[in-house]
Order: C-alpha cells, then sequence, then structure tokens
C-alpha cells in the first residue's frame, strides 16, 4: 500500500542554530481526545469571502458571509495561537476563504511565526494574489503554502472558477518556486465530468516542478450546488489506481497526515497525493482543530457543533477559560468524520445562534 507514516511538515525548516533560542515546552498536557489522538495542528480561517466562486464551493452570488464585526480580529486570532500553544500546537495554518484578501495577513504570519512553541505556519490560497505579496509573506515567516489549481485549461478553470486567472495562478506557482518557498503544493479537486482527465497531465507536472501535486475527493460542502447533480465523485482508491496504471513505477514517499496516499515518480522534481477526504480513511491520524472565520471551534470537518470562542474572548475570558472551550471540544470529538456526520444531523446544533455550514469557505477547508 502506497502509503505513509513519516509525518513531514512537524519538523521546522530552518534547523536551530546557536542564536535560536530555546523553547520551553508546555508545561500543560497536551489536547487529547479519549481516543488517544493528540491535536496540535491548528486550521485558522480568517475570512469566509472570497475573490473566486468556486461551483464545488458556493454560488455566484457568494454564500451569507459573517458579519465583520463577528470576524475575529488580527489580536484576537494571535491570541488563539499563543493559547494554543501552550498546550501544544505546533502548527498553524491559515486558510478562508481566501486568506489573501486579510490586509494583515504579513502580520499574523509573523506573529503566527514569533509565537514560543509554533514550528510551523502555512497558508491555503487559490494564488490569484499571491503576486503582489509573495516575498513579504516569505519575509514574515511562511513555511509552506498549498495553492488550490484544478484545471491548466482556462476555459475549465473559468468553467470550475467562475473567474479568470489560470495563468496568473500557474505563474504563482512558478514564483513561489523561484523565490525558494519551502513546500509548495498544488491542490487539484478531482471531480468526474470537470477535470478528471487532467490527471496525467497535473502527475506530469511534478517531472520539473518541487511540488506536491494533491488530487483531493470532492465533497458536499458546495452550498448544495452541484454534489447532487450527476455522477461527480472519484473516490481516493480510484484516483489511485488511475495514477498507478499511467505511472507503474511510481514509489512511496513521506508525507503529511492529509496525504494519505503519497508516492512520486523516481526521478522526479515533486511529488503525487491522493487525500481521501470523502471516503474520511484520514480520520484516525487525526490532528486538526479548526478556527472559523467568526471564532468558533470545530472539532471535525464534519461536524456542524461549533464552540463559541469569540464570545468567551469578547466577554474578558482569561487563556484558561479558552483553553477550557478546546478541552471541551475535543473530548467531545467523535471517533471520525462518518460519526461527526451522523450526530450533527441527528443532534442539529450546539451553538445555535450559528447556522448550518453548507460551504466550504464557511468552514475554512
Ligand atoms: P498539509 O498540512 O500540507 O497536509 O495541508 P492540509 O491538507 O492539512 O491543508 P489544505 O488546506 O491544503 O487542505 C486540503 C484539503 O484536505 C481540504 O480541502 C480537505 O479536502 C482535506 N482535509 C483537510 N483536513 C481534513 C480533515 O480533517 N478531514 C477531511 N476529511 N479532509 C480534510
Ligand atoms: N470538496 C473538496 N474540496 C473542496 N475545497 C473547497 N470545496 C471543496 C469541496 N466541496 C478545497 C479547495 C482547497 C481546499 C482548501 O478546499 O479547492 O484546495
Ligand atoms: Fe474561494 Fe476556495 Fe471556495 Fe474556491 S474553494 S470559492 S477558492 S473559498
Amino acid at each position: 500500500m502506497l502509503q505513509n507514516n513519516a509525518h513531514t511538515d512537524d519538523t521546522p525548516v530552518t534547523a536551530p542554530t546557536a542564536a535560536t533560542p530555546i523553547i520551553r515546552e508546555s508545561a500543560l498536557p497536551p489536547l487529547q481526545d479519549k481516543f488517544g489522538r493528540t491535536f496540535d495542528y491548528v486550521r485558522i480561517a480568517i475570512t469566509d469571502r472570497c475573490n473566486l466562486r468556486c461551483t464545488y464551493c458556493m454560488p455566484e452570488e457568494g454564500v451569507e458571509f459573517g458579519h465583520k464585526d463577528t470576524i475575529i480580529t488580527t489580536a484576537e486570532t494571535l491570541r488563539i495561537i499563543s493559547v494554543l500553544a501552550k498546550i501544544g500546537i505546533k502548527k498553524v495554518r491559515f486558510t478562508g476563504g481566501e486568506p489573501t484578501i486579510r490586509k494583515d495577513l504579513p502580520q499574523l504570519i509573523a506573529g503566527a511565526a514569533a509565537t514560543p512553541g509554533i514550528k510551523g505556519v502555512h497558508l491555503t490560497t487559490n494564488g490569484l494574489l499571491l503576486h503582489r505579496m509573495a516575498k513579504e509573506l516569505l519575509d514574515a515567516g511562511l513555511t509552506g503554502i498549498n495553492i488550490s489549481l484544478d484545471s491548466m485549461d482556462a476555459d475549465r478553470f473559468m468553467r470550475i472558477t467562475r473567474r479568470t486567472g489560470v495563468d496568473t495562478v500557474l505563474n504563482n506557482i512558478q514564483l513561489a518556486l523561484d523565490m525558494g518557498y519551502p513546500r509548495v503544493k498544488v491542490n487539484v479537486v478531482l471531480m468526474r465530468g470537470f477535470n478528471e482527465d487532467e490527471l496525467e497531465k497535473f502527475t506530469r507536472y511534478t517531472k520539473d516542478h518541487a511540488v506536491t501535486v494533491r488530487f483531493i475527493e470532492f465533497m458536499p460542502f458546495d452550498a448544495d450546488q452541484i454534489w447532487g447533480t450527476g455522477d461527480h465523485f472519484a473516490s481516493a482508491e480510484t484516483i489511485v489506481n488511475n495514477i498507478k496504471s499511467l505511472y507503474p513505477t511510481i514509489e512511496p514517499a513521506p508525507g503529511t497526515r492529509t496525504e494519505h496516499h503519497i508516492f512520486k515518480v523516481p526521478g522526479w522534481a515533486g511529488k503525487i497525493a491522493v487525500i481521501p477526504a470523502f471516503t474520511r480513511s484520514l480520520c484516525g491520524n487525526c490532528s486538526r482543530i479548526r478556527v472559523t472565520a467568526d471564532g468558533g471551534i470545530r472539532n471535525c470537518l464534519y461536524s456542524d457543533e461549533q464552540y463559541n470562542l469569540r464570545q468567551i474572548m469578547r466577554a474578558g475570558g482569561s487563556d484558561d477559560d479558552m483553553i477550557a472551550l478546546f478541552r471541551k471540544a475535543f473530548a467531545e470529538k467523535a471517533v471520525d468524520g462518518y460519526e461527526s456526520k451522523k450526530r450533527s444531523d441527528a443532534h442539529g446544533l450546539l451553538d445555535t445562534t450559528q447556522q448550518h455550514r453548507g460551504s466550504m469557505t464557511q468552514i475554512g477547508g
């Protein structure tokens, strides 16, 4: 089985030097659940807005975006990170919506990178605006970038995202590589009838580009647009088998926990991964905490239950109060994404002020 156990993003890019301060490990117990999983990776959505309108994500008119006052501020975001670092969180990813829309992104990256205990600061972006800020983000301390690109064909890119920009995104991937960005990845949601015929083209892209191309299973977080309209789902197993038949010499490679299947063509510069986002075979290895743009904690991508951290912070809650809410959220985490979904369907919402979140832009990926 081409599956990895060595998780690569947990180590700092730069080896410690004599000048690197020694980081005191947290004295507090780590964040764990009752199944023995440890959570050390936080994904923070810093906006629910986006400059694209991907059909598998949101409708042309957008979704109901949160009111400006409900979006967590720079200071609140950095406070969440420092509180989480006290309980062993080492990896931070800023997501959205589209995180490059936030003017304070460099400040957030720099603040996260400077937080004792934080070893990696990553970004998931559609890459459209990267050229405007690539150097600033790198200088701020970014240690990895995941760029979403579902087609290399201009017409098709337009059909999927409802906007132009394929050349800009491709140029910005190259720019990131040329600038020496560590860990450049390309996220491709692979869908039947949309882009499945680009599997070979995207795989071949790893011949000369030192990126990890990651094929992601389509999930039903598309604001009810196309999930139910036809046979668009391609399973991780099918994708892996198709890659194997196209490139029989592929061999296993190291990757992150999300990269459940990961391999490379011998001698090629990059890697290819397949993410079972829908079939959820990665749940046993889950290490992720999600914070939504309006400051809610989510213990699973498939859970509708949200724990209102923003309310605690804005009511003058202490760091310990915040830690207590994270511990409660993860004590209540279900064994896997199927169970989370089942529970959410049965229980309704924990925080009744929150709406059901049908789009990925509201969940933070
Ligand atoms: P790395 O740290 O580089 O592995 O990135 P990542 O995969 O954690 O982050 P990214 O934002 O690039 O996420 C890519 C996709 O992985 C998401 O859109 C989801 O489809 C999938 N994914 C991430 N986390 C989860 C999760 O907890 N459960 C499931 N089912 N899918 C996830
Ligand atoms: N299914 C699978 N992936 C999705 N993304 C957004 N919506 C969906 C969906 N319905 C992906 C984006 C990006 C990542 C953060 O989430 O393409 O790569
Ligand atoms: Fe924007 Fe990402 Fe949703 Fe596409 S998937 S509309 S890039 S938030």
